[in-house]
């Protein structure tokens, strides 16, 4: 059990942890392990039809983990979920901004909507979230709020710009916001994974999937993509960016067969918890997997055109 280094510890309360995005994947595995680690878990999902597996574990082990209905996308979603857990358990001591999705395909293939969609889940579902739970930690003078980025908010890969410029968003929100939550003891922590095998890539969107041969042979066995009927550019299904998204997507698919499983990112988020509580730093950065070192490591070593001719060498041919 984590006992964290907060001084209303000292009146043995129990640690209170908030997990968004907990129906399946690294959300799914971060709600168990901070439950198994002795936080009082709430695993929040928008859809809490999906809530008998994690349930049904957490009683078989006797945790302290608790299924709440929470859709980052609606506000009102957000607020009744986090007053819930205030009216039962006081406090909020960790948050993690898991829930997400992935919009990929070329930019021009993309209609508006559907980027203001990606943005609405993937950056407005955190500041939603984050805003409506920092008067509560600024009040305590402690917290921890963990934003799950990815590579891509590091590195703009092809055929991800959307999906991108939401993680490099809430990578430059959790930098910003760091300075003005240091005095009342709030941590941020970023968490970016590369390649994860989760339902994060049968869930990818992509705007015109029927011109994307690599996602329907790959997908083959998996769960098909959303389509946008809504398309601003395409017309029909032609795109004049087929051949660079297929030729990503036929690297990327099959990455994810031998990618780490969400317990490993779990794992790190849990160590990051452990490491904020005793340090007294207050921005953390946590790449995970080999694939997100190598490019982190790649960006931080070479020029630009350097690095834009490794990711079309590795990624587009
Ligand atoms: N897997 C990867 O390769 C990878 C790599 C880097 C970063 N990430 C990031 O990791 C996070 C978790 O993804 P994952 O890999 O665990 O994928 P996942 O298995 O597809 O899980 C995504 C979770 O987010 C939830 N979600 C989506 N929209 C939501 C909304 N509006 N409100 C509340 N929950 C919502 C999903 O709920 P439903 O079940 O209802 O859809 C699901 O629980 C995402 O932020 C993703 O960008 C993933």
């Amino acid at each position: 059990m984590i006992i964290l280094n907060f001084k209303r510890r000292m009146e043995k309360q129990e640690n209170t942890a908030v997990i968004t995005g907990s129906s399946t994947g690294i959300g799914f595995e971060t709600a168990l392990l901070l439950a198994r680690s002795g936080f009082h878990t709430y695993a929040t999902m928008r859809d809490t039809n999906k809530r008998k597996i994690i349930e049904k574990i957490a009683n078989k082990e006797n945790l302290p983990l608790e299924v709440l209905c929470l859709n980052v996308d609606n506000y009102q979603s957000v607020k009744k979920a986090i007053q819930k857990i205030l009216d039962k358990s006081k406090q909020i001591d960790i948050l993690v901004n898991n829930a997400g999705y992935g919009l990929f395909g070329a930019l021009e293939d993309i209609s508006i909507g559907a980027i203001k969609k990606q943005f609405e889940t993937n950056l407005f579902g955190a500041v939603r979230t984050i805003k409506e739970i920092l008067p509560i930690m600024r009040k305590q003078r402690n917290g921890i709020i963990i934003n799950v980025s990815s590579i891509s908010g590091i590195v703009g890969f092809p055929a991800q710009s959307v999906y991108v410029s939401t993680k490099f968003a809430l990578e430059g929100l959790s930098e910003a916001i760091s300075y003005e939550l240091e005095q009342y003891g709030i941590k941020v922590i970023l968490i970016e994974p590369g390649v994860i095998n989760t339902n994060f890539a049968p869930n990818i969107t992509l705007p015109n999937p029927i011109n994307n041969k690599s996602q329907q042979t790959m997908l083959i066995d998996q769960k098909p993509a959303i389509n946008y009927p809504n398309n601003d550019t395409k017309k029909g299904n032609f795109s004049y960016y087929s051949s660079t998204v297929d030729t990503f997507l036929s690297h990327y698919y099959p990455a994810m067969k031998n990618a780490p499983l969400p317990q490993e990112v779990a794992a790190v988020i849990l160590e990051s918890i452990k490491n904020a509580t005793n340090s007294s730093e207050c921005l953390f950065r946590y790449i995970v997997g080999e694939d997100a070192k190598t490019f982190s490591e790649t960006k931080k070593n070479m020029s630009i055109s350097q690095l834009h001719k490794f990711i079309s060498k590795r990624l587009l041919s």
